[in-house]
């Protein structure tokens, strides 16, 4: 892995800077209660897989965002992109007015459950930091990243990583190996909110209080022995994700997709994150392309994607 020094010293001697930042799989969702602040305790096993995007920041007259790629229609370009709110952040904590034309790539799926609005937000934060000479520490765009949104401390720092509070709170997880994913995107995407709303619905309709009876969630150590052990099969039965009954309550066709994955031999199926995304792991990388192959025939996903993981977090590839 390249220190995070050595990304900003390459970097910063260009005018133009290139960032790719990869998407994220939770392989462990465990949501604790709604907290007063409305976001939920959490137990998050991130897990960095190379499907990625790319962020190219080269100086200009305004703060501008451009978006090539599939779902690029889908992703705004306007004040509310999290890659936009970054440059602001940055720009502000720094007096430098944030003058800089982000232009992303989208690869990860947009509203997909793989926090691709997060990993712009983390590309941006390296690119406007390198092109703009401020030497922030990793820490710093960290703490920067923390106030962007949950995730986005994760996108900085790839590998594995337990996230607690609501996510934001990173303690890096040891992995032996590396891991075969295949991930059924889906048509169309979900709301972050709206699926955790999804899960205090039900938690309610359950008897019980979306809050106060809920049990303080904690990592899964079955499940950490299986990363730190590269034991694939283990992992496969530990996956968990407590969003995916919410997530499968909005679009009930994704059990469909979860049913091809499995039958046609994934070791471990789950949604990623809040969904709709399904995540499906592999024996091997020949097994991956097989269950590829017959999830995009069995017609219960937009497209099948392969990704490895894990793999670094936002890294100037310039
Ligand atoms: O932090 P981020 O902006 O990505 O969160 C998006 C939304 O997801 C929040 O506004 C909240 O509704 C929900 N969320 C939550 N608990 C978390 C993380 C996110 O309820 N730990």
């Amino acid at each position: 892995m390249s220190s995070p020094e050595s990304v900003a010293s390459v970097a910063s001697v260009d005018s133009v800077v290139r960032v790719r930042v990869p998407a994220k799989v939770n392989v462990q969702l465990a949501v604790g209660g709604r907290r007063a602040d409305g976001f939920h305790g959490l137990a998050s096993v991130f897990f960095a897989v190379g499907l990625y995007d790319e962020v190219t920041a080269v100086p200009s007259d305004r703060l501008r965002i451009t978006v090539e790629g599939a779902d690029a229609a889908h992703v705004p370009t306007d004040d509310s992109n999290l890659a936009a709110k970054a440059a602001r952040l940055l720009g502000a904590r720094h007096g430098i007015e944030p003058n800089v034309h982000l232009h992303i790539v989208k690869g990860i799926p947009v509203a997909g459950g793989m926090a691709g609005g997060s990993a712009d937000a983390a590309a941006a934060l390296v690119a406007c930091d390198a092109l703009w000479g401020t030497g922030s520490s990793r820490a710093e765009l960290v703490e920067l990243a923390a106030e962007l949104g949950s995730d986005v401390p994760f996108s900085l720092l790839g590998g594995v990583a337990l996230g607690e509070g609501r996510g934001e709170l990173l303690t890096p997880v040891p992995v032996a190996g590396t891991f075969h994913w295949v991930f059924a995107v889906a048509d169309g995407g979900l709301s972050t909110p709206a699926v955790y709303g999804e899960c205090d619905r039900l938690r309610e309709l359950g008897g019980g209080s979306a809050d106060s009876d809920v049990p303080a969630p904690a990592a899964d150590p079955v499940l950490l022995a299986a990363l730190r052990s590269g034991d694939v099969t283990a992992l496969g039965a530990a996956l968990s994700n407590d969003l995916q009954d919410a997530a499968l309550s909005l679009r009930p066709g994704l059990a469909d997709t979860l049913r091809a994955g499995t039958d046609a031999g994934a070791i471990g199926a789950l949604v990623s994150g809040s969904g709709p995304t399904c995540a499906f792991l592999a024996k091997d990388a020949a097994a991956a392309r097989t269950l590829a192959e017959a999830l995009e025939s069995s017609g219960s996903c937009q497209a099948a994607r392969l990704a490895e993981g894990p793999v670094l977090g936002a890294t100037a590839v310039n």
